[in-house]
This record gives structure tokens, C-alpha cells and sequence, in this order.
């Protein structure tokens, strides 16, 4: 066992110069959402000297988010806490961060990494973890400020301003996350988080054309990524196309690719669940597709590890009229109870109403829907996810006032938002529908 550098300077405990020329290879793949990023796994079951192979094998099984993946880190984290004790004070933080992610206390992880970042300005790797965590909790100052601590040092790498520009996004910068953009692909076209960001500030900006134009010619670079990453800039496409009540075409990329890739990894799954919702809603029919995600979904229905996934899983169980769909609202309604401290808000505030009105929503019982969705939705953002995912909960509560028929509250909501997005086409049907409820045909102009 010896002391080695990384390519960014850092010190590194294994067992050959070897070992940490494969830990920066590793780096590499998770920056760019590589599927070789598993290449972690083999590293640390062939040096076992090395405690940030383990470390980061822990973290690579715990953002799976399944409750297998946990179980899986937890072999990994045992490995780095018995090297612990010859590690440097960089990996000893490391190491303590991946506890507490496998205890999910994603919130103290997040904060341990951002002290190592505070000591290592060039620990990129870490930067990613943190920005990862931070997305897991929803705080977007974290978000951004996670790359900002490694900016300087780390300047020349596109990956550093995909993340940057996430980070600016989800602050609402959207200026300064356009230039980021820019900056990472003037470095490495490749950057699929960067392309991700740009995705997220079109829909932010309106701008539907510009942001399939924009994905569509950057598409072909979208290749040997995780699963994650092909599906998710693909929903981004398909949100889009939603929008422009291009239905059909959305369909066709759902069967093509957002459902086609990897059906077993928990975000492919409610990629899936939250593009058919939207399909649904703008009239597509989408067959027996809810039965068939359900089918999967049902794998980790009894997992409870995020709030974020579950209120997704639950509301495709309940719409596959799945007999499970009450046992796992039951599961979520309970979890508040023994999750720790640290996620306990999310559950507590948003799981723990939440979970019945999804069921609610599903089955038509418009007012049940509404009235706890109602409770939920003011602390929605402790849940995590972005903007665009969470916007989901925003679809569910405008679909619960409309089957209930509460046309006046739903005339508020649309028109502000047709005054802001007047080119998407669902919004202006039920606007129109909204007015002719409420005997304002006359003052329809679109
Ligand atoms: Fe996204």
C-alpha cells in the first residue's frame, strides 16, 4: 500500500500507481454518464488496498436507489471503513460521506463532500457526488454551488460547465447557464450533461423549436451513455413534443428509446411513468403501456428509498389498476415513522399526504386528489428532482380541479401560465374548455 497522485494532483491510497490510473479512468466515466462507469466495481474488488475504490463502489451501488443497491453498497462501505485508518484525511471524509448516503442522510453526505471540496478545489469527482446529492434533496443552491467550489481549478474540463450550467439552471440563471453551455461544448461537443442543461433552460425559456433543434443535432453524440443519461435527454425531446401536441412522435420515441433501454434502472422508470402521463392527458392512447411499466415498477414498490421515485411508482401501479398500488400507499403513508432525520421532512410533509392522493387521482376521485395534493405540493422541492420532473405534481393537481370541475380555479391557473407559454397546445385546449365551462366562450381570442 502506498500514496499516489490522481490527474488532478490529489493524493490517492492503493496499492499501485496502476489502481489510481484506473480510479481517474473511473472519474471520467461518471462525469460523462458513461456505461462503463461500473468499471468501479472491478476496480475495488481487485484492490482491496485502496480505500476510494470501495468508497466509491459504495456510492456507485447507493445511487441506484433501490433498496438492493443499498444493501450492495453496504459490502463496499464496509471494505473502505476497515481501511479507513490508512487513508489520507481527504478519502477519510470521502468514506464518512458514503455512510451516511448508505443511511440515507443524503443532506450530511452532501455537506461532508462540500467540506472536502472546501479543502480540495481540484476534487472534481467529489464536486459530481455533491451534485448529485444536492439534486437527491432538492437544493439548487447546492446544485450550483457544489462545481463552483472546483471552477477554478478545474477550468479546462467540459464537464466542470455541464455542471455549472445544471447548477445555474436550476437557480434560474439562465444567462449564465447558456454560457456555461457553451463553454463545455467549445471544449468536448460530447457533453450530454451540458446538452441536458441546454434542455432545461429551451423549457425554461419557452423556447420548444429551439430546444428539440438543439438536442436533435446533438443527439447522434449520445452514445455509450448510462441508460440514465440516453433516456432522460430523449424525455427531454419528448416533453417538447408534448408541448407542440406532437403526440404521436413522443409515442414513437417512448417505444424506440425512453422505454427500451435499460426497463430495470429506477430512473428509466419514471422517465417512462411521467412521458405516458403526459401522452394520457393530451389524448394519445397509449394502450396496455401502464400495465407493462407496472410490471417492473413492482420490483422496487417496496423499497421507500425516495419519495421523488415512489409517488411516481405508486401512480403507475394505481393507473395498471395493480392490487399492490394500496399496500405500497400504505408503505409510504408509514415511512415517516423510520426513515432518519435527515429525510424525514419528505416523507413526513409530502409522502405522507401525498401517497393518497395519488391513488385518488388514478381512480377519478377528483376532490380526495385535490385536497391532498393541496397539502403536499408547498413542499414539494425537498423531494428532489428538477424543475421539469416536479413539474409532474403541478399536471396532476390541474388534471384533479378539472375532473372535479372547478373551472374557476383552473381558468387561473391556465391563463397564466397561456399568458407565459401561449404556444403549447394544451394549455390553450383547456383554457378554451376552461372558459366554455364558465360561460366565457365570448372571450376566447385564440
Ligand atoms: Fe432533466
Amino acid at each position: 500500500m502506498g500514496t499516489f497522485k490522481n490527474q488532478n494532483d490529489l493524493d490517492v491510497t492503493a496499492s499501485s500507481q496502476t489502481s489510481v490510473d484506473e480510479l481517474d479512468k473511473f472519474g471520467t466515466a461518471l462525469l460523462g454518464f458513461s456505461n462503463k462507469v461500473d468499471c468501479i466495481v472491478a476496480l475495488a474488488d481487485k484492490d482491496l488496498e485502496c480505500p476510494l475504490a470501495q468508497a466509491y463502489a459504495a456510492q456507485f451501488f447507493a445511487s441506484a436507489e433501490t433498496k438492493q443497491g443499498v444493501k450492495k453498497a453496504k459490502q463496499y462501505l464496509e471494505r473502505a471503513n476497515n481501511l479507513s485508518k490508512y487513508a489520507t484525511p481527504r478519502e477519510q471524509a470521502i468514506i464518512k460521506s458514503s455512510n451516511h448516503w448508505c443511511q440515507t442522510e443524503r443532506r450530511a453526505a452532501a455537506q461532508v463532500l462540500e467540506q472536502v471540496l472546501d479543502e480540495n478545489p481540484s476534487d472534481i469527482v467529489s464536486s459530481k457526488w455533491a451534485q448529485s446529492l444536492h439534486f437527491d434533496t432538492g437544493n439548487a443552491a447546492g446544485i450550483l454551488r457544489a462545481p463552483l467550489k472546483v471552477a477554478e481549478a478545474c477550468d479546462d474540463n467540459a464537464y466542470l460547465h455541464g455542471m455549472l450550467a445544471f447548477g445555474y439552471e436550476e437557480c434560474h440563471l439562465l444567462n449564465e447557464a447558456e454560457a456555461s453551455v457553451n463553454r463545455a461544448l467549445s471544449i468536448q461537443r460530447d457533453e450530454p450533461w451540458a446538452h441536458h442543461a441546454m434542455a432545461h433552460i429551451s423549457e425554461a425559456r419557452h423556447n420548444l423549436d429551439g430546444g428539440i433543434k438543439f438536442m436533435l443535432d446533438v443527439s447522434d453524440t449520445w452514445q455509450n451513455l448510462s441508460s440514465f443519461m440516453t433516456t432522460h435527454n430523449w424525455w427531454h425531446v419528448c416533453l417538447f413534443l408534448v408541448d407542440l401536441n406532437r403526440g404521436d412522435e413522443a409515442l414513437a420515441y417512448f417505444d424506440k428509446i425512453v422505454w427500451a433501454v435499460n426497463q430495470d434502472c429506477v430512473q428509466d422508470q419514471i422517465n417512462a411513468i411521467s412521458l405516458l402521463y403526459r401522452l394520457e392527458r393530451i389524448g394519445v392512447d397509449v394502450g396496455n403501456r401502464w400495465q407493462n411499466l407496472a410490471e417492473k415498477v413492482i420490483l422496487n414498490c417496496q423499497d421507500q428509498v425516495s419519495v421523488f421515485l415512489d409517488f411516481q411508482f405508486l401512480y403507475a401501479l394505481a393507473r395498471a389498476n395493480h392490487k399492490e398500488a394500496d399496500n405500497m400507499m400504505q408503505r409510504m403513508i408509514a415511512r415517516h415513522e423510520t426513515v432518519s432525520q435527515d429525510e424525514k421532512m419528505a416523507w413526513e410533509l409530502v409522502a405522507l399526504p401525498a401517497a393518497p392522493g395519488i391513488i385518488a387521482l388514478a381512480n377519478g376521485d377528483w376532490q380526495k386528489a385535490i385536497d391532498q395534493l393541496s397539502i403536499a405540493r408547498p413542499f414539494l422541492q425537498c423531494i428532489g428532482g428538477s424543475h421539469a420532473q416536479r413539474e409532474l405534481v403541478a399536471l396532476f393537481y390541474i388534471d384533479a380541479l378539472r375532473g372535479a370541475s372547478q373551472w374557476e380555479k383552473v381558468q387561473q391557473i391556465l391563463s397564466l401560465r397561456y399568458r407565459a407559454r401561449p404556444q403549447v397546445s394544451w394549455i390553450k385546449n383547456q383554457l378554451r374548455d376552461a372558459y366554455d365551462h364558465l360561460g366565457l366562450s365570448q372571450v376566447v381570442d385564440f
